[in-house]
């Protein structure tokens, strides 16, 4: 007797799908005639304008009136806490569903990261659980823009005033994404952005600080260039900085990104709107659902899984049987920030280890996402047309169909 073949490509069936998806970074004559450009002048870095230049048009992108460069998006979020007083014996509020660099730069300025939960449906900061994190110690809050979506600004603008609180919004992930009217990053103090290779737009590797307030905008060039003050004696230093300085090259080459950030946004866009739609069809996967006023630069789609609809298939399975049916899915952050080992075994200046600061903390939403629900699909997959959507929605009808090869 014929033993019956499989059809899943993880068990040895064909893949559902063999084309390639869309390559990263894209560039063309645009970024090749700016470098160039920055080569031939001689001005590789202090001298040449391309930073200020970059810095203008990205603040005006996202609707705020400053914007200062530097090395990348950790430094970024670094920047915009110092330039804010935040330091030792100080507390910011955030999320732990985000990238170690969130909570690092808290840490690095020698202030305490306060973990909030994220909500069931956009997995950002939940605003109703802000209040009851707040101590007297409590300095700022920092949310992060997870994905690109948007994170609640109006009830975290309403908490911030009424507590006299800092607002950084992380925004490393959100290029373009908007709140209501406003752009991602101009809504509280300071909003930071990363250039590094995944983003939405990108230089390999860079950042940004954009503010609206002048004055906050020259501490945060002061730290980022040394300690200068802008029109100052070049040997003159006011404050502790470094040089954060991002290289002219960089900043040549952000310049054209940004002039196709538009029309990949907006690809991006009505790629992952169709394909949510088609994903609400399948009872087991659920695309998160944001509220009316975020437009998010879906840097990641992000999507849960129910095990329950899938004979309770383990997540990991799932993307594995996924994954060989040419769909490049992933789990994405798998440790809450809380759990992470470089947060807790921190040696925190006169306190210890970090992590007792966060004994017996679990934080169910962030942990149900992190363990078993999660699933990513990265930007540049909407970056594709309309039928390279349906290849994803048919693939997991496909492991659905046949899920006991996988039990
Ligand atoms: C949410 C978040 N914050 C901060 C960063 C840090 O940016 P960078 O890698 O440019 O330092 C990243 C980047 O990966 C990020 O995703």
């Amino acid at each position: 007797m014929v033993e019956k073949m499989s059809n899943l490509a993880v068990k040895g069936g064909s893949p559902l799908r063999t084309k390639p998806w869309p390559k990263w970074p894209i560039f063309d004559e645009r970024e090749k005639r700016n470098l160039i450009e920055v080569l031939e002048s001689g001005l590789w870095g202090i001298g040449g304008s391309k930073n200020e230049e970059f810095a203008k048009k990205f603040a005006e992108y996202q609707g705020a009136k400053y914007g200062v460069t530097c090395v990348n998006g950790t430094i970024a979020l670094e920047i915009a806490l110092r330039a804010l007083g935040i330091g030792y014996g100080d507390e910011v509020i955030t999320t732990p569903y985000t990238f170690i660099a969130t909570a690092q730069s808290i840490i690095y300025v020698n202030a305490k990261p306060v973990f909030v939960d994220i909500e069931e449906d956009t997995y950002n900061i939940d605003p109703k659980k802000i209040e009851e994190a707040i101590t007297d110690k409590t300095k700022a809050i920092m949310p992060v823009h997870i994905g690109g979506a948007p994170a609640n600004m109006d009830e975290i603008m309403k908490i911030a005033k009424k507590y006299d609180l800092y607002v950084i919004e992380d925004a490393a992930q959100a290029h373009g994404a908007k709140w209501g009217d406003k752009g991602v990053g101009s809504i509280g103090d300071f909003g930071t952005f990363s250039f590094q290779s995944s983003k939405n737009i990108t230089s390999g590797e860079g950042g940004i600080i954009i503010t609206n307030s002048e004055d906050l905008a020259e501490k945060a060039w002061s730290y980022m260039n040394c300690g200068r003050v802008r029109k100052g004696l070049w040997y003159r230093h006011v404050i502790l900085g470094a040089n954060y300085r991002m290289s002219e090259f960089l900043a040549a080459i952000l310049l054209a990104q940004l002039e196709r950030a538009d029309e990949l946004f907006k690809k991006r866009e009505r790629n992952a709107e169709y394909l949510a739609k088609r994903l609400r069809e399948i009872e087991g996967v659920e695309p998160l659902n944001y509220p009316e006023k975020a437009r998010s630069a879906y840097h990641l789609f992000i999507f849960k899984y129910r095990k329950y609809y899938f004979e309770n298939l383990p997540r990991e399975k799932f993307i594995e049987a996924l994954n060989a049916e040419g769909i490049p899915v992933s789990p994405g952050y798998t440790i809450p920030l809380y759990k992470m080992p470089a947060i807790q075994e921190y040696n925190f200046p006169g306190f210890g280890k970090l992590g007792k600061m966060y004994d017996g903390l679990s934080l169910p939403v962030t942990e149900k996402a992190c363990k078993e629900e999660a699933l990513w699909l990265k930007q540049t997959i909407f970056l594709a047309e309309k039928e390279d959507m349906d290849d994803i929605a048919d693939a997991i009808i496909k492991i659905k169909r046949n899920i006991k090869e996988l039990l």
